[in-house]
């Protein structure tokens, strides 16, 4: 089976979750791409939902499907997020951002009631880290943050993209940081947090409620306790 393959398992499990009236969180990757196209479809079909992208290319995507798209300030509550992620540990804590758009992701995320993380089994790990962490940045601050970082263990590097700085939806940077293994990620978590200029780093401690992999034996699936 694919890595493809197991990505649409997933994003199918996950869209099974979507009901009727519910304000929905779309996440952005080539999974939540996959979700998004799921979703379109069963808009089609009738299903009757509100759609909060976390990037302008869901955004577009989602329009394009026929999917009722709004802002953040049009709703008072997000009652599903569904997104893909870069790495997964056994207590569900992620890496995101290999997309760049971590930021908007985490904001979506963390006003939903609830959070399904879709994937591959390839990114589950052991120990997160073997991914660069992105940590998005003020352009302002990006040259005085990259010792910074780097003082924390991490081979640091500004992401390029067609040559040039990659620009996230907020016109910020990404730093990406390779840690290697992360032993403790809530402090690196805390400390990237209390960092001026940081505006996000893509660690997520505590947001997934429900991670689906897709793997060669069907999707499994792990809950919070
Ligand atoms: C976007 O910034 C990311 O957080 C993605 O959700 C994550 O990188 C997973 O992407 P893929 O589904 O493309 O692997």
């Amino acid at each position: 089976m694919t890595e493809d393959e197991q990505k649409q398992m997933a994003a199918a499990a996950a869209v099974e979750h979507i009901k009727d009236g519910m304000v929905v969180g779309l996440g952005t990757g080539s999974t939540a791409a996959k979700m998004v196209d799921l979703v379109g479809a069963r808009v089609k079909d009738g299903l009757d939902i509100i759609a909060v992208p976390t990037s302008e290319a869901t955004a577009e995507q989602a329009r394009g499907l026929g999917i009722k798209v709004v802002g953040l300030d049009e709703v008072s509550v997000i009652d599903l997020t569904i997104d893909g992620t870069d790495e997964v540990d056994p207590q569900m804590r992620l890496i995101k951002g290999g997309g760049g758009a971590h930021l908007r992701e985490k904001i979506v995320a963390s006003l939903s009631d609830t959070m399904i993380v879709i994937a591959e089994a390839k990114k589950m790990v052991n120990k997160l880290g073997a991914f660069k962490l992105p940590v998005e940045v003020i352009p302002f601050a990006a040259g005085a943050l990259l010792p910074k970082l780097e003082a924390l263990g991490a081979d640091v590097s500004i992401r390029q993209k067609d040559g040039t700085d990659f620009k996230t939806d907020e016109n910020n940077l990404i730093i990406d940081c390779a840690f290697g293994e992360i032993d403790d990620p809530e402090e690196i978590a805390l400390t990237l947090s209390l960092m001026p200029g940081v505006v996000e780093h893509g660690l997520f401690i505590d947001m997934a409620d429900l991670v689906l992999i897709g793997t060669e034996n069907g999707v499994k699936s792990f809950q919070k306790d």
